[in-house]
């Protein structure tokens, strides 16, 4: 049984995150040294980066923190489109993270260069965090869904989904914006301590539903492939 909690209040479910962020941030910083965290895409984490900014500013070692990215568009730094900007506005910024701790995608590569540029910059934050695993073990990873089930930039029928290295150049173009992408690939968001999706958008639901259901049929979405060795949880806005 996937563990899932719905909310009919947007606000309300991005607090609730927040907390459960912060406290495994701080069960992994009082199991080693440092912390990694890789953050969602997407606008739907909008509410959860400025509740941890704003609530959990003093509950969490924040400089003991990395930071990654799920995915990212191939698109400029400054892009409005960017995954790494909408992060850096309410979340890195307002907690004053050092860049030290902030690992962005190298869109400035061309693709696959940038994938293995990312795959080890993944490798070495992990290691930095004493996970030596043939697979980086990244503390908590944070994802969204899509509304045909993607996640991260994992689409259905994308040769990502095969992938066994553990960050790849998605050339499909993806969904809105239809940019090719960078992305953490299954056995490398399987391999995490604890995963959490937070979705939102009613057109959702009915792969919500099935997906959670865990039956196979449902394995079709990118999404249901997300089955960590850790904890997996999904924060479901579900408004009445
Ligand atoms: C991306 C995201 C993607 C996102 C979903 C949901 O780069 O687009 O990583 O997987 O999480 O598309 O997006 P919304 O939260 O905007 O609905």
């Amino acid at each position: 049984m996937i563990e899932s909690l719905t909310f009919d209040d947007l606000s309300e479910m991005s607090g609730k995150a927040a907390d459960l962020v912060a406290e495994l941030l701080g069960a992994a910083l009082a199991r080693t040294a440092g912390a990694t965290l890789a953050l969602a895409g997407g606008s739907t984490p909008r509410g959860l980066y400025q509740a941890l900014a704003r609530s959990h500013r003093d509950s969490v070692r924040w400089r003991d923190v990395h930071f990654l990215w799920g995915d990212e568009r191939y698109v400029p730094a400054g892009s409005p489109d960017s995954n790494a900007r909408m992060a850096t506005e309410t979340l890195l910024v307002p907690l004053e993270i050092a860049e030290r701790a902030i690992h962005r995608v190298r869109t400035d590569l061309a693709g696959p260069d940038a994938a293995r540029d990312y795959a080890a910059t993944v490798r070495s934050v992990c290691a930095a965090s004493e996970s030596a695993d043939p697979m980086p073990r990244i503390d908590l990873v944070l994802l969204g869904m899509g509304p045909d089930g993607h996640t991260a930039s994992l689409f259905p029928g994308s040769a990502a989904l095969a992938a066994e290295e553990s960050v790849v150049f998605a050339e499909a173009p993806g969904l809105n914006p239809r940019v090719p992408r960078i992305t953490m690939t299954l056995p490398l968001l399987n391999a995490a301590r604890a995963v959490l999706f937070l979705v939102a958008g009613s057109e959702k639901l009915p792969i919500v539903r099935e997906i959670l259901s865990g039956g196979a049929q449902a394995l079709r979405y990118p999404a249901a492939r997300v089955k960590p060795e850790g904890r997996l949880v999904w924060f479901v806005h579900e408004p009445r």
